[in-house]
């Protein structure tokens, strides 16, 4: 009797499916499963307490949902013969052991999906064999410690590979050379470094997370083929230093996260080629220098995050020229309040992108905000709060800010004009500072900056 139903059935698939479509998905349904129709034949058997695959599914099933079950084992083409099967969800079971095969027979499988089964330890060469369809894998927190090199070998289209949350002590050698990968999750796993042929040929990559593992080192070449990179994730790791050219080519990164590192000196060579990024983090190393020209051809950048670190002061060169138009963020940090420090108060004040830049030091300031120091001006040079009292800092010594930072501003114009006109007096006496911004608005980016909201 179960030859002959197994007979029709396959007499049935190979019907024009239009018309028996809805009858055959909810007919052939699995006990304590459900079934339903709408596109396509989903069969819904997650949370069902299953210690053991259903005997047989749906054939023209597109997708099987098994999550939250007790499955401990895939036996040699688990699931037969499913031609329709797009989407597999094992998720949260106890599988400890796939059989090689297991998926053959799922030809036109695009998603498979098996984290949270933490007894997955091993997997393999076959493992996947028949899956050619197969888009998206996600093995995420399983107790995977390595894979075998050649277990993609099949899978020439995959696109995104989870595997965050297991136990990889190398970047896994199968994915070199898989060209058409886009996505790479391998957060929160025990990597230690990266050689220089971890990420060989891996030109459509848009996003690689590699965050929360041990990555000490990282070859000079190790991201040379990562044309494509959008978005990286490298942060809290034990990085305490990176190769010179470590993002050479990257041009078009979107996001580069280094936070939560041991970075001590930014080197003004790591950023050269990044002119796409617009989010740079930094936050949470031990900085103490930023090398002049560091964020020179970051010519996107929104949001620079270099709060939590040891910084104690940020030269304006370090900024020059500067395209930055969004946020800086740069709390908790040691911060020196001297005079060197003027130009970020009157930033702060006027464009209310920075705030919170608590003082350190020198002690007549230590505590207070850079916003509430007052510099004191004495023939017009700013005398550290260290050579002064602050209670005899009046308000008739400080100039207002807004005077302030006009004299900020034309002395950059003065400096600027000087270079770029000689002895242009006249024009200068004359031109208002409207006509000297749209002026230096071709030549030099700081000035769009600087002067737009001055003239509202
Ligand atoms: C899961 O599998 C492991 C080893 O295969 C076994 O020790 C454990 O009891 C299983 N857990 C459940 C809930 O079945
Ligand atoms: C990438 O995909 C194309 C088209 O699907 C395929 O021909 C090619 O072999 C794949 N490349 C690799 C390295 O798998
Ligand atoms: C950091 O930069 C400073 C100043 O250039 C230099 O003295 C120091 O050796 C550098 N430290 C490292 C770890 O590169
Ligand atoms: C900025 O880019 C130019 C042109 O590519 C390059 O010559 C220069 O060295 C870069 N600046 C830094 C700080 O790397
Ligand atoms: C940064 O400051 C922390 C404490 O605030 C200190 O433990 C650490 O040694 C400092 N790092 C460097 C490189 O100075
Ligand atoms: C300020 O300028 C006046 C006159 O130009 C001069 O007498 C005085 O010594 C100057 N004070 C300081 C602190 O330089
Ligand atoms: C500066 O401060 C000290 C202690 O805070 C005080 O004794 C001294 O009189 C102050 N000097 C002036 C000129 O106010
Ligand atoms: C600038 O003006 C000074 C004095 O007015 C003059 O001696 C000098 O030659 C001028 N320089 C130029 C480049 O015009
Ligand atoms: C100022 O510029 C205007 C036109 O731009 C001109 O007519 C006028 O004579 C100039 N004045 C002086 C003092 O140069």
């Amino acid at each position: 009797l179960q030859g002959r139903g197994t007979f029709i059935f396959s007499v049935l698939c190979l019907l024009p499916q239009a018309v028996l479509a809805r009858w055959a998905c909810a007919r052939a349904c699995p006990p304590s499963c459900s079934c339903t129709q709408e596109k396509s034949c989903s069969v819904l058997c997650d949370r069902s307490g299953l210690a053991e695959l259903p005997k047989e599914f749906p054939c023209e099933a597109a997708a099987i949902n098994l999550d939250k079950n007790r499955l401990k084992f895939l036996s040699e083409r688990a699931f037969g013969t499913l031609p329709s099967l797009k989407s597999l969800s094992l998720d949260h079971n106890n599988i400890s052991f796939i059989t090689p095969g297991a998926f053959k027979g799922l030809a036109n499988l695009v998603e498979l999906k098996m984290a949270h089964n933490e007894y997955i330890s091993y997997l393999h060469t076959r493992t996947f064999t028949g899956l050619k369809k197969l888009v998206r894998l996600d093995l995420s927190d399983c107790n995977l410690f390595n894979i075998p090199d050649r277990i993609f070998i099949e899978q020439t289209a995959l696109r995104e590979l989870l595997c965050f949350q297991n136990n990889f002590r190398r970047i896994p050698g199968a994915i070199r050379g898989m060209e058409n990968l886009t996505h790479i999750y391998l957060e929160r796993n025990k990597i230690e470094a990266v050689a220089y042929n971890s990420l060989l040929s891996l030109g459509s990559l848009r996003y690689l997370n590699l965050q929360e593992n041990r990555i000490n080192v990282i070859h000079e070449q190790a991201f040379q083929d990562l044309v494509r990179l959008e978005n990286f994730y490298l942060n809290d790791n034990l990085l305490s230093d990176l190769p010179r050219l470590a993002f050479r080519g990257l041009i078009h990164l979107k996001m580069l996260n280094l936070g939560g590192n041991q970075l001590t000196n930014v080197s003004k060579t790591w950023f050269s080629d990044l002119v796409e990024v617009e989010i740079l983090y930094l936050d949470r190393n031990q900085l103490l220098y930023i090398e002049e020209g560091t964020f020179e051809n970051l010519t996107s950048l929104i949001t620079l995050h270099l709060n939590s670190n040891n910084l104690t002061t940020l030269p304006f060169p370090v900024f020059q020229p500067i395209y930055f138009l969004g946020r800086l963020y740069l709390f908790k940090n040691p911060w020196e309040c001297d005079c060197s420090l003027e130009w970020l108060k009157d930033w702060m004040e006027n464009y209310k992108l920075v705030r919170d830049i608590p003082c350190a030091s020198p002690s007549s300031v230590a505590g207070l905000d850079l916003s509430e120091v007052v510099f004191t001006k004495v023939n017009g040079t700013c005398v550290d709060p260290a050579e002064l009292n602050l209670t005899t800092a009046s308000s008739e010594v400080a100039s207002t800010t807004e005077n302030r930072f006009h004299s900020l501003i034309s002395k950059l114009l003065q400096q600027e004009l000087r270079e770029e006109m000689g002895n242009g007096t006249e024009s200068r006496r004359n031109g208002t500072l409207v006509d000297s911004c749209s002026y230096l608005r071709h030549t030099c980016p700081l000035c769009l900056f600087l002067f737009t909201p001055l003239q509202m």
